[in-house]
């Protein structure tokens, strides 16, 4: 690929696209032109790159042509009909959604831990499921100190990881109820504001839900490691953002406490926030706007022989979403 690169971004207005951007310009990519894409509503809204305002065009099939890569984030439906006409243009498209995150030729990277994968793509990289993406930057670490088999684990996803109508209703809903109002229900089927919810993504008839399985399915992929197996509890929480997991997971070897801090402090990516005497540990307020995620809370479980328990936190929108599609779009540029 040529130095600088024609970037696009679709569903460059909404909750993570904007952090896209932001991240474009944070790292310094190197942009040598920057489509900025949406649906009609938003045609001639304008956004700022480094001082510049840029226009937000009407998505349509003719949108890619000279883009290099193309970053999707505006849902599943938009990525599976558009990738297409941006890879018959020529684009190498990341897509931050679940459209194709399975397929077999399509690698789906998180790059601290197979950056290599990238190489083998057809037009199409997938990025992570946010959840997953967290798990994984603390658990892969752990995973290649001790080899992981299973997890059980419990999430406490932010409102943002619905996009930007999530925490308009979370917003709204407290403002409601502080004037003795009825919360009104628009995103999710019950009141999030003081509550929390175990339903994150479609039921499945296994009981479980699609975000649920995300973290079996997309854990696998990612960390080349079929046999894996992961229950899990997807559940929403009144917290404009950051993900939290908590995490128990069983291992082949026989674990411990120190070689999994060091595991943890020495991975690219994650940070040690762990010191339980002064009440340190990872809290969504302190980690929303950073890059790397952190952990802590990390204990021999006592369920397991070889188990550890732990804590991590990401924020969802960064790491989750646009900073590791603009880390995938790095790679791409140095093929
Ligand atoms: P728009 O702002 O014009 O609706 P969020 O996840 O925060 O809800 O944001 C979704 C993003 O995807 C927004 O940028 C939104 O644009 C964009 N989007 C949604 N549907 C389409 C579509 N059919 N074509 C193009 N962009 C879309």
């Amino acid at each position: 690929m040529s130095n600088k690169l024609h970037v696009a971004i679709v569903g460059a207005t909404g909750a993570v696209g904007v952090e896209m951007l932001k991240t474009l310009e944070n790292r310094n990519f190197p942009v040598s032109e920057l489509s900025l894409l949406a649906s009609k509503r938003s045609t001639g809204k304008k956004l700022t790159f480094k001082g510049e305002e840029i226009a937000v065009q009407e998505l349509t099939m003719d949108s890619f042509k000279g883009v290099d890569v193309a970053l999707f984030s505006a849902g599943g439906g938009t990525s599976k009909e558009y990738a297409k006409h941006a890879v018959d243009a020529g684009s190498v498209v990341v897509d931050n959604s679940s459209a194709f995150r399975s397929d077999d030729d399509v690698p789906l990277v998180v790059p601290e831990i197979n950056a290599a994968d990238v190489a083998s793509h057809k037009g199409i990289i997938a990025n992570p499921n946010c959840s997953t993406i967290v798990t994984v930057m603390a658990l892969y670490p752990l995973h290649c100190a001790f080899g992981v088999k299973r997890i059980f684990a419990s999430t406490y996803q932010a409102v943002s990881g619905s996009g930007a109508m999530g925490i308009v209703e979370l917003e709204r809903q407290v403002g409601e109820i502080a004037s003795d109002k009825k919360a009104s229900k628009i995103v999710y089927p019950h009141q999030i504001a003081f509550n929390v919810l175990p339903h994150v993504d479609d039921f499945l008839d296994s009981g479980y839900t699609k975000e649920e399985m995300k973290m079996e399915n997309e854990a696998r992929k990612i960390m080349s490691l079929p046999g894996f197996k992961a229950s899990v509890t997807c559940v929403r929480v009144p917290v404009y953002r950051a993900h939290s997991i908590a995490v128990s997971a069983e291992f082949e070897k026989p674990v411990s406490i120190s070689d999994a801090k060091n595991a943890i402090d020495s991975a690219p990516g994650i940070d040690l926030n762990d010191d339980i005497a002064n009440n340190s540990y990872p809290l969504p307020l302190d980690v929303a706007g950073l890059d790397n995620c952190q952990a802590g809370r990390i204990r021999q479980d006592c369920a397991f022989d070889n188990g550890l328990s732990f804590w991590v936190v990401g924020d969802q929108l960064l790491k989750g979403a646009a900073l590791n599609a603009v880390q995938i779009a790095e790679e791409v540029a140095k093929l």
